[in-house]
């Protein structure tokens, strides 16, 4: 097993690009057309690779063409593939993207029909030479018995999760974690109206974890566990051009400057650069650590 194991979804990401939004049952053309990886864990997974670091993801594959295609794009991208689960049945998630030329906005139609990973597919992983293992927040009944594995078999290495959507009983998840990833769309849904509020509304979950927020072109807040709250601010690229994945790549260059022994100040700064740089481009092209 490579140092880091991500853990989550591979889908595939139609994205089409508008200079205006449609409106209802109206039929548009789109200025431009890419299939490519996406998913959460796959864009972390990948931005991590790109950053030089060796990688595996476990998520589960459908038995389709669609899933031959992501395991071609996640090899390319030198994610390791070892570990991924080839489900009996179901189809390769798929996601419709409508990524709005004037600011690079995403809208997302996602469309899931494939079972989610098992706890048995966690189990078996010879962990010891990992690192770092960081967790996509959902399916959590089985994300929850993966994670108490990791404590209760004294693993060594540290553990991110990742909560970007508010799912029934994702907060049980968080005590398993050394650095919990929020977003502002977890914020605004348990009506906070600033990161700082969601962080302190998290810390008694997890008192000795890290905790972060991003929040669009404000930055990105954290709050360590001795209490001290830190912001670094957005990075604005010359012009914000595809925002998909801007999240997942904060999530990798703060993983990528934690690994490295960095303040955690520093490595917030870095993960709001690596997000910067992502938003200023198409796709994940071209990430690396010298790009
Ligand atoms: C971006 C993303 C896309 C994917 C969608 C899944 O963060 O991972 O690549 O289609 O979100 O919800």
């Amino acid at each position: 097993m490579p140092p880091i194991l991500v853990v989550g979804n591979a889908v595939l990401d139609v994205v089409l690009g508008v200079d205006r939004y449609p409106r209802e049952d109206e039929e548009m053309r789109a200025a431009s057309r890419r299939t490519t990886l996406g998913g959460n864990a796959a864009n972390t997974a990948r931005v991590l690779a790109a950053l030089g670091h060796e990688v595996a993801l476990l998520a589960t594959l459908a038995p389709d063409a669609e899933a031959a295609e992501l395991r071609r794009l996640l090899a390319a991208a030198g994610v390791d593939c070892r570990h991924l689960v080839a489900a009996a049945g179901g189809h390769t998630p798929v996601s419709c993207i409508l990524l709005h030329a004037a600011n690079g906005s995403r809208t997302i139609v996602h469309h899931r029909a494939l079972e989610e990973l098992a706890f048995e597919d966690f189990r078996a992983l010879p962990l010891e030479t990992c690192a770092w293992v960081h967790f996509e927040g959902r399916n959590v009944a089985e994300v929850k018995r993966m994670l108490r594995h990791l404590r209760t078999t004294g693993f060594a290495g540290r553990v991110s999760l990742e909560i970007e959507k508010d799912r029934p009983g994702i907060d049980d998840l968080s005590i398993y974690a050394d650095l919990l990833l929020c977003s502002r769309a977890l914020a605004e849904a348990r009506g906070h109206a600033d990161a700082p509020a969601l962080l302190a509304a998290l810390r008694p979950l997890a008192p000795a974890a890290t905790l972060t927020c991003t929040w669009g072109d404000q930055g990105a807040w954290a709050l360590d566990a001795a209490g001290a709250l830190h912001h670094a601010p957005a990075f604005a690229p010359a012009g914000v051009v595809d925002t998909v994945g801007a999240g997942d790549a904060f999530n990798a260059g703060l993983i990528d400057a934690l690994l490295a022994g960095g303040p955690l100040p520093q490595a917030l700064r870095a993960a709001t650069r690596l997000a910067g740089r992502k938003v200023g481009r198409t796709g994940f092209a071209g990430l690396s650590r010298a790009g």
